[in-house]
């Protein structure tokens, strides 16, 4: 994905404090921990860096501070490179995962200790008038000043003499906090702060930190891999994956219109769809037809993300699509229902419950069908086994090699597999993920030398060979694979895959 299409929109210069331009961070084990990232963050923003652990969020950071040196790229503060500024020099100041505070010393200790270090420059006036700059310590009674101050910031006024042993979790966390507060600085870089906190702390820090970001004006750069957290406290979210950035907006942008099915999986959960364009604006999955408001063009392999509180459920034959609920749990503030389409689960949130076993249909309004382009690599089907030990997908019954699902395993003459540990087990009707490469299909003008029969819908040149969709009546499923003969679409054909290129996989552990 291109930097414009993760970058926000642009604002004036003066309003950026941070602007990382094309920032790139390998180490010396080859590890790219950061991969040509760019954004800015606005001044007095509450921005949020979100990913999985090892996306390189904690890495942005340091640099950011000047802990760490990008290996290119450049880092500008209020407009200006800071690629030479040491740490302490620059109005950043930084509260870690793990808040470190010197257990030896008490509350006011533990703030004022940078302040005791801190020189700052003064200026006297000598008799004869002349301005006269030294460069000092600051005064007993300006650090006093100062670490009171912080401490009223984090609400924890009169808590000077206390040792750090007899606070909170919570208490200390905040004393970290009035330490980075204690230089004023004007960037506060926040890493994972709460990480060590149980979830009901956790949940008052949140609004605390929120709190505390408004009272005081300044930039909050934040660190999380909750994407909860992300969404409750932040401006702004960085969706970040593989050192990359995958998304950059405001929570509601984010968490409504993902870019991709990696931000719209990681925020929230989610409905994740394969799907194909069928018309305008109509996209097939689970098996239906839907209106959507994503314009794609036709036949084109997209991801279909659906919320869960977005998906309504009516009566059976009352809405779009019927199936069966499959399971229910209550989760505080509404149920959370599984409900299986065919071989798809669909998951539901709803205030009303639906209890398991009961038929019921769903509707999805055309603005709740996140559409979003797939790179298809290869096809994708949920299949069974049948007492055959063939597999049935994609409207077609195919020869497979069962024996790939057990490591080992062989058939015995009865047709039961025998695995490594000599488990005899039988595969009838087992559910399994099924893979056919782009490259693994063959087509025949004869119904019957194929495992499934369809229409040719589709022929895309694309360069030194043709890229063919061929889709069966019933369900309309697709088959799609590269070919370098020449074919004419609505051409009857039937889908030859050679047994051992369909690759399966179990949906789940069989009991044994
Ligand atoms: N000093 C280092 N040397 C080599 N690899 C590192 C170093 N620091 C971090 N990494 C790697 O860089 C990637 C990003 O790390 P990090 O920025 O800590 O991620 P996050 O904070 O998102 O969990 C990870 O794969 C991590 O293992
Ligand atoms: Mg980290």
């Amino acid at each position: 994905m291109t930097n414009e299409k993760t970058q926000r929109a642009e604002l004036k210069e003066q309003e950026k404090i941070i602007q990382l331009n094309n920032i790139t961070r390998e180490f010396s084990d080859g590890t790219i921990a950061v991969d040509d990232v760019s954004f800015y963050v606005r001044k007095g923003e509450f921005i949020t860096f979100l990913g999985p652990s090892g996306c390189g969020k904690t890495t942005t950071l340091r640099m950011i501070a000047g802990f760490d040196k990008p290996t290119s790229g450049q880092i500008l503060l209020n407009g200006k490179d800071i690629s030479d500024l040491p740490p302490h020099k620059r109005p950043i100041n930084t509260v870690f995962q793990r808040y470190a505070l010197f257990p030896h010393l008490n509350i006011y200790e533990n703030i004022a200790f940078g302040l005791k270090l801190k020189k700052v420059k003064v200026t006297y006036q000598d008799q004869e008038g002349n301005l006269i700059e030294k460069i000092e310590k600051l005064k007993k009674s300006e650090i006093r000043e100062k670490v009171e101050k912080a401490l009223k910031m984090v609400d924890l006024e009169g808590f000077e003499k206390r040792s750090v042993s007899t606070l909170s979790g919570g208490q200390q966390q905040r004393v970290a906090i009035a330490r980075a507060l204690v230089n004023e600085p004007q960037i506060l870089l926040l890493d994972e702060p709460l990480g060590a906190l149980d979830l009901k702390m956790r949940k008052d820090m949140q609004l605390e930190l929120k709190e505390m970001h408004r009272k005081l004006g300044i930039t909050f750069i934040y660190v999380t891999h909750d994407q909860e957290e992300a969404l409750t406290m932040s401006d702004t979210i960085v969706v970040m994956k593989d050192g990359k950035i995958q998304q950059i907006g405001n929570p509601t942008d984010i968490y409504n219109e993902p870019k991709n099915s990696f931000v719209a999986d990681f925020i929230g959960e989610s409905n994740i769809f394969s799907g194909t364009m069928v018309g305008e604006k109509i996209v097939r999955f689970i098996g239906k037809n839907f209106e959507c408001v994503d314009d794609f063009a036709k036949n084109e392999k997209v991801d279909v993300v659906v919320r869960p509180e977005d998906v309504k459920l009516v009566d059976e034959g009352k809405g779009q699509v019927n199936g069966k609920i499959i399971s229910s749990i209550f989760k505080g503030m509404h149920y959370e229902m599984v409900m299986l389409i065919g071989k798809t689960e669909v998951v539901i949130q709803d205030t009303i419950e639906r209890k398991v076993g009961e038929k019921v249909s769903l509707i999805i309004n055309p603005n709740d069908i996140h559409i979003m382009a797939k790179e298809f690599s290869t096809n994708k089907y949920d299949g069974y086994i049948t007492k055959r030990n063939t597999v049935c997908f994609g409207d077609g019954e195919f020869e497979c090699d069962v024996t790939q699902l057990y490591k080992g395993s062989f058939l015995d003459e009865e047709g039961y597999l025998i695995t490594a540990e000599g488990d005899k087990i039988d595969l009838t009707d087992v559910d399994v993920n099924v893979e056919v490469g782009l490259k693994d299909i063959e087509i025949s003008d004869h119904e019957e030398d194929g495992g499934a029969v369809g229409n040719i819908i589709s022929i895309i040149y694309k360069g030194d060979h043709y890229q063919l969709i061929v889709r069966t009546d019933e369900n309309e499923e697709d088959y799609v694979f590269d070919t370098e003969y020449t074919w004419n679409e609505n051409d009857r054909v039937s889908v030859i895959i050679p047994k051992e290129k369909i690759k399966l996989s179990l949906k789940q552990e069989i009991k044994r």
